[in-house]
């Protein structure tokens, strides 16, 4: 392998988003952001990734934090630094799919309270799901990131991705994302698939991968010498393992190359005496278990990402079935297989790995689906990349005459002006109705409480235990266990 690009690598730093959402549960306080922001945005990144993903929910579930109040504090204290978001397509934020007339709104509210690149993607990669997502974010002037979903299956080859990228920059994306969630994409295989996407499109391209089976820092090297322009890394306290690679260690080693980061060591040191506080904070409240910092070369079986190994252990604590782990590990492909080969990545990680569970659970497979598996299995999320077991589907209850094949969003009618009048009398403004719209369940009660007397000065702590990334697949989980 040979350097072929000599242009200084640029680096998206995770800190404020996936670092501490798959190490920690998504636990990471707006408080404990600030103080090190001062430093983070004199440093030079490309980007600080810092919400988007599970840091929504998570604000509104579990840290009595308003979201939007965290963007536009982030922003006034990063304003030198572009801000990114984590945005799944049709779904948003949340875990179903939204009309139109949703996403347009949430997109124009991002950027309006701060937010610069928006990055889009489908857990199928069907594109149909990013087209309103993308076009409302280059309306209200953001730069797109269009997002290639990988994983490997024998649709998922190189051939798959290089001619999706072109879809996508044909779509308007200013970059492209190659997102490799649950770190499956090695080196060598990283190197050629650059390449060939770098002598098919003219648009940037930015690497995304975690740390689980530890071929992180030396797929970020291989990539830097294909010539990806940008990459995702966390700061040292709260990288590796379920999370990405560490930025000092890749920014010391291209130093003196031609890839040289530029950006200045002495200062991320500095920085991250804040994050190592912050680590042993989440350390202490139980949010950080040690066990995710371990190298598992399991995920290269198992093709299960980071944030998924942690959910599936929890789910497994909750059912006090904690010997089947690993189990539910080696069912985990097979549902995947018998689904037609959905890339694991939220929410199809989470309805796969239910799955798994129950199947495992239950001592029996497809004994039970859950809600999400059948709409999945129906074409509710969109189109599922290869041949579905017909024998699986039928078990669901679906005709195949039933099966969704148009773009899912083209069956809903526009969404917000019901959500306006369904929550006129909580909502004190547009984003407060998009909270309401995407956590039904949880906002009222943070409106409540922000909205209501403060005889407390303090807000109610946090429940200790981990989050799982998809809580209503759990509920409806333990729904239909008991039930
Ligand atoms: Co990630």
């Amino acid at each position: 392998m040979e350097f072929l690009s000599n242009k200084p690598l640029l680096i998206t730093d995770t800190i404020l988003r996936d670092a501490h959402q798959s190490q920690a549960a998504t636990r990471m306080r707006v408080e404990d952001m600030l103080p090190a922001c001062e430093i983070l945005d004199s440093i030079g990144y490309y980007s600080l990734e810092c919400w988007g993903g599970a840091t929504f929910d998570s604000c509104l579930r579990f840290l009595n934090e308003d979201p939007w109040e965290r963007l536009r504090k982030l922003k006034a204290a990063l304003p030198n630094t572009k801000l990114q978001m984590l945005f799944r397509g049709q779904n948003i934020l949340g875990y179903k799919h939204y009309a139109d007339d949703v996403v347009d709104a949430f997109c124009r509210k991002a950027i309006e309270n701060g937010m610069d690149i928006i990055r889009i993607f489908d857990a199928l990669n069907d594109v149909r799901n990013l087209e309103q997502a993308i076009k409302s974010t280059k309306k209200y002037g953001g730069i797109v990131e269009g997002t290639l979903s990988y994983t490997i299956s024998p649709i998922h080859n190189e051939d798959y991705f290089v001619k999706m990228a072109k879809e996508l920059e044909q779509m308007g994306a200013d970059v492209i994302c190659l997102k490799d969630m649950a770190n499956l994409l090695l080196p060598p295989a990283a190197y050629s698939l650059i390449k060939r996407l770098k002598e098919t499109v003219s648009i940037p391209i930015h690497l995304h991968t975690h740390n689980t089976s530890g071929t992180g820092d030396m797929l970020y090297l291989a990539a830097a010498m294909a010539g990806i322009d940008i990459v995702d890394t966390a700061l040292s306290p709260l990288a590796n393992g379920t999370a990405q690679p560490a930025t000092e260690s890749l920014v010391a080693t291209l130093q003196g190359t031609v890839r040289d980061t530029g950006l200045d060591l002495t200062k991320m040191s500095e920085a991250a005496v804040h994050f190592r506080k912050v680590a042993q904070k989440l350390k202490d409240a139980g949010t950080l278990d040690p066990k995710v910092l371990n190298v598992d070369t399991n995920t290269l079986l198992y093709q299960v990402p980071g944030g998924m190994l942690s959910n599936l252990l929890s789910q497994l604590k909750q059912a006090g079935k904690e010997d089947q782990f690993y189990d539910v590990l080696a069912e985990v492909p097979r549902v995947r297989e018998d689904f037609g080969y959905p890339p694991l990545v939220t929410p199809s990680s989470q309805i796969v790995g239910t799955q798994a569970v129950m199947n495992v659970i239950m001592g029996e497979r497809y004994k039970t689906f859950t809600k999400e598996s059948k709409a999945m299995l129906k074409g509710e999320y969109g189109k599922l990349p290869g041949t579905v077991n017909e024998d699986v589907r039928a078990k669901a209850g679906i005709a195949p005459e039933d099966v969704i094949t148009c773009r899912p969003a083209d069956l809903l009618e526009p969404e917000l002006p019901k959500y306006r009048e369904e929550f006129k009398d909580i909502a004190k403004s547009d984003e407060d109705v998009l909270s309401l719209a995407l956590f039904p369940q949880v906002a009222p009660k943070f409106l409540a409480w922000r909205d209501g007397p403060k005889e407390e000065p303090a807000a109610p702590a946090a429940p200790k235990d981990a989050a799982p990334a998809d809580p209503n697949a759990v509920r409806e989980l333990y729904v239909e266990f008991k039930g």
